[in-house]
């Protein structure tokens, strides 16, 4: 039986880039300014290059100027630092993201520290890492705010509701432990040296699950009537053929939540819609406009 409703990441995500095209456009009509996005990408991992395309593709439907530096490999890691600071000082970019993981020769914490942290639409900066822990205003890392704003669409408001993470990654994992937090959701973050990792997620009204393991979350694992985030997206063979799974089993967890989301088409989508949202974001403030309320209560 498949009871659970499907959580369409790629028909929220499409709404939102709809709305985020029609600000960037009244802001270029009042203000002349177009949000710029320059992606840095190092190395020539091939899934990558895939995402850095998407986001380009995304930023430029969305009406705003997007770049692509590519380099090499090989290349050196005061190069990648230069490159950052030579992008925190170009006036027509107001988000810069380093696509991760860089190649093992660079030390990508020193990369990332290099962001200034007004165009770090990546939030992993530490300076918007403490804002956010801090509860004050910050740039958010875009997984996790896709996250956020599918159980609130989902689910409404999430004071009070029982929340289980798992994953307690920069990226995903700590960063949504903190905004469910903000929420007043009560949160466990469970992760690889969790006891009793089964039993733990079915205390979750909330299931997210950000661990990189295909279908690892099984069914007797989730709570009846959950919601259910997936995050992971893996390659795999099946039958023969390529296929993107997450890291819940789909077939098994989808008989027991009440609702779920879908690999492909669920988080991956508002991870690039919430790129543009914080790229807008992070335009505004660096003009000294007001940033527009981009997500409407409860979405
Ligand atoms: N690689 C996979 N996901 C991400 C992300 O959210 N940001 C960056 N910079 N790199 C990634």
């Amino acid at each position: 039986m498949n009871g659970a409703a499907i959580i369409d990441g790629k028909a929220r995500a499409s709404d939102l880039r709809g709305r985020i095209g029609n600000w960037v456009g009244e802001l270029r009509a009042t203000h002349g300014l177009v949000p710029g996005l320059a992606v840095v990408l190092v190395g020539d991992d091939s899934a990558s290059a895939v995402y850095v395309r998407n986001k380009r593709k995304a930023t430029e439907a969305a009406g705003m100027y997007g770049r692509v530096i590519e380099l090499p490999a090989d290349v050196d890691q005061a190069e990648v630092v230069a490159t950052v600071e030579a992008l925190n000082r170009d006036r027509e970019i107001h988000g810069v993201l380093v696509q991760l993981p860089l190649p093992d020769h660079i030390d990508s914490t020193m990369v990332i520290d290099g962001v200034s942290p007004q165009k770090d639409v990546d939030g992993l900066h530490p300076v918007n890492v403490g804002q956010l822990a801090a509860g004050r205003q910050a740039l958010v890392p875009c997984t996790p705010l896709g996250c956020l704003h599918l159980l609130k669409g989902h689910l409404g408001d999430l004071a009070g509701r029982e929340s289980v993470i798992v994953g307690r990654s920069m990226l995903v994992g700590k960063p949504l432990a903190q905004l469910l937090l903000r929420e007043n959701a009560t949160v466990t973050v469970a992760h690889s040296r969790s006891r009793d990792l089964p039993a733990l997620c079915r205390r979750g009204e909330m299931l997210v699950v950000a661990v990189g393991r295909a279908e690892m979350v099984r069914g007797d694992w989730v709570r009846s009537g959950a919601t259910v985030i997936d995050v992971g997206i893996n390659r795999v063979i099946r039958e023969g053929k390529p296929r993107l799974v997450g890291d819940v089993h789909f077939g098994e967890a989808s008989a027991v939540a009440s609702a779920i989301t879908p690999v492909p088409g669920g988080v991956g989508p508002m991870t690039i819609a919430c790129l543009l949202a914080n790229t807008l974001t992070a335009a505004c403030r660096q003009f000294g406009v007001t940033p527009p309320e981009i997500f409407a209560k409860n979405s």
